[in-house]
């Protein structure tokens, strides 16, 4: 989001609602005040606010994870580097906060915007003190509001050599200014062929993406510069690059990601480019951008880890499961904003043309106990309840044939009138999530949605996964080609689970319903 109108938007936020926030906790807490909305297995930090991940990187056996971090509060300001550490992707340990804020003596302030960190295997940047240290260096963007002045946003460094548990800001910061109001989130990969590091970086305010290589990350060169096409109807953030092999063929591609405007009106996403990079330019394939990584509301700045050993091979992306829109509002209790669960991506043929493809991470399916499977059901005009299949943390799969003019699929987090449906909708051709009865929707006037994508069952069929968490839904469709993520929160937490079929018969094969726990099987 545009960092002026985000403070503008923020401030405006904090003074005029607090009067209306209390309204709603009082209305919630009557309802079940014990509903904190914390997922089980979506990352979250212990207390405070978060929202886009940082420094996505992979460093001896340790998945680092860091995090837009408000050390003060459960809304956006003071934003700092929070850092947590995975072995497995799955369970998360949260350290103390790694690239802190500086206040100036005119309290004037720099903030710590999002970034990514590299491991410095060569010391390019000689930030290590003994032979044999390998530096990590985070590249940020920082932002400093000069009050009354104005505001700048530049690349900084910051580097670690314990592990990324100790931070140092170097000396000459920033290593990057271009005297812009709107120049952020910077990723940097290693680019052999050249020898060189690697930057993208967005000019949100141009809807355009600028290339940089440096060699020492602190002195860097323009390449060149990729934007105005596919969604420009808001401004561009959290750019990343990188190369993926199209899935059964022997050809690769080069892939721009990055956050902007939503194929609906007003709301915010993840699109993707596909095509080659040479080390300077980014040149598209010709195709009909824009394309879209996530068609829910709730899926924005993602980016993906660096180094994860080629043995392992995966691309793997992390996202911020909420929206600028009503982030700042949502109704959780010790904590506030989640992120997707890790996906793998890669490229596929698909009948459309090639596209980026998700699939959770398959580490989640270490914690599952089935509650319920069934090879085939059918249900005609009415419901199948699954009373086994109850829970709020639950990762569920079928193949739908959705028969002809109706309306089919599942609802989840089901108590009384409450429900998130997830469908299929013959008529219009369309994949659903509705959260208009998915249970508090009171605290933004936009959130209450009926989300969808378009799918041609063309074989009549069509494959569902689907990740719910306390207060999230994750949809994979037909193995990933399309996703939506949006958030919910169900007062109840009663977790009931029911197959639908509305005007007509539908049959549910592969039914597997299981339940995610922290225990490791
Ligand atoms: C995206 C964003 C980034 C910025 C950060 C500030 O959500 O607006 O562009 O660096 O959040 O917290």
């Amino acid at each position: 989001m545009k960092y002026l109108s985000i403070s503008t938007i923020l401030f405006l936020m904090l003074s005029t609602t607090a009067c209306d926030n209390t309204v709603k906790e009082t209305a919630a807490a009557s309802a079940d005040s014990t509903v904190t909305y914390r997922p089980l297995f979506h990352f979250t930090t212990d207390s405070n606010w978060i929202n886009d991940p940082n420094g996505l990187v992979y460093a001896n056996g340790k998945f680092h994870l860091f995090a837009q971090y408000n050390p003060f509060g459960n809304r956006w300001g003071h934003m700092s580097w929070a850092h947590a550490t995975s072995t497995d992707l799955f369970n998360w340990q949260q350290l103390p906060v790694a690239i802190q804020e500086d206040i100036h003596a005119d309290s004037t302030a720099t903030m710590i915007f999002s970034g990514c960190a590299v491991v410095d295997s060569f010391n390019t940047s000689g930030f290590a003190e003994k032979q044999g240290q390998v530096p990590l260096v985070a590249i940020y963007t920082s932002h400093v509001d000069n009050k009354g002045t104005g505001i700048a946003q530049h690349q900084s460094l910051a580097y670690s050599l314990d592990e990324g548990v100790t931070w140092t800001k170097y000396r000459n910061n920033p290593v990057l200014d271009i005297k812009a109001k709107d120049f952020r989130d910077p990723q940097v990969f290693w680019y052999a062929p050249k020898k060189a590091w690697i930057m993208i970086v967005c000019k949100p305010d141009e809807y355009k993406v600028y290339f940089y290589s440096s060699s020492n990350l602190k002195d860097w060169k323009k390449l060149s510069e990729f934007g105005g096409i596919g969604n420009t109807s808001k401004i561009w953030e959290c750019p990343d690059l990188f190369e993926l092999p199209v899935e059964g063929t022997g050809e690769k591609k080069w892939v721009i990601t990055l956050s902007a405007g939503h194929p609906q009106k007003d709301f915010l996403a993840m699109q993707y480019f596909t095509g080659s990079f040479d080390g300077e330019k980014f040149i598209a394939d010709q195709v009909n951008y824009p394309l879209y990584l996530d068609y829910g509301k709730d899926y924005y700045a993602g980016i993906t880890y660096k180094d994860i050993p080629a043995a392992d091979g995966r691309k793997i992306m992390i996202g911020w499961a909420n929206c600028w829109n009503y982030a700042n509002d949502i109704p959780t209790k010790g904590f506030r904003g989640l992120y997707g669960v890790p996906r793998v991506l890669s490229l596929r043929k698909t009948a459309e043309g090639i596209r980026l493809v998700q699939q959770p991470v398959k580490e989640i399916e270490k914690h599952e106990e089935l509650l319920y499977a069934v090879a085939g059901v059918e249900v005609e005009n009415g419901v199948k309840v699954l009373d086994s299949a109850k829970g709020t943390s639950l990762d569920i799969s079928f193949t739908l044939q959705p028969g002809t003019g109706g309306t089919a699929g599942i609802k989840v987090f089901k108590s009384g009138d409450e429900e998130t449906a997830v469908y299929y909708n013959s008529a219009t051709q369309t994949v659903a999530i509705d959260r208009t009865k998915s249970g508090d929707t009171s605290f933004s006037k936009v959130f209450a949605s009926v989300d969808t994508v378009k799918v041609n069952a063309g074989d009549g069929k069509v494959k569902f996964r689907l990740l719910i968490d306390k207060s999230v839904v994750e949809l994979f469709v037909n193995d990933g080609v399309y996703v939506l993520t949006d958030l919910v929160f169900p007062k109840q937490q009663d977790g009931g689970v029911e197959l639908f079929s509305e005007n007509g018969k539908a049959v549910f094969t592969d039914v597997q319903v299981k339940k995610v726990a922290k225990t490791i099987h």
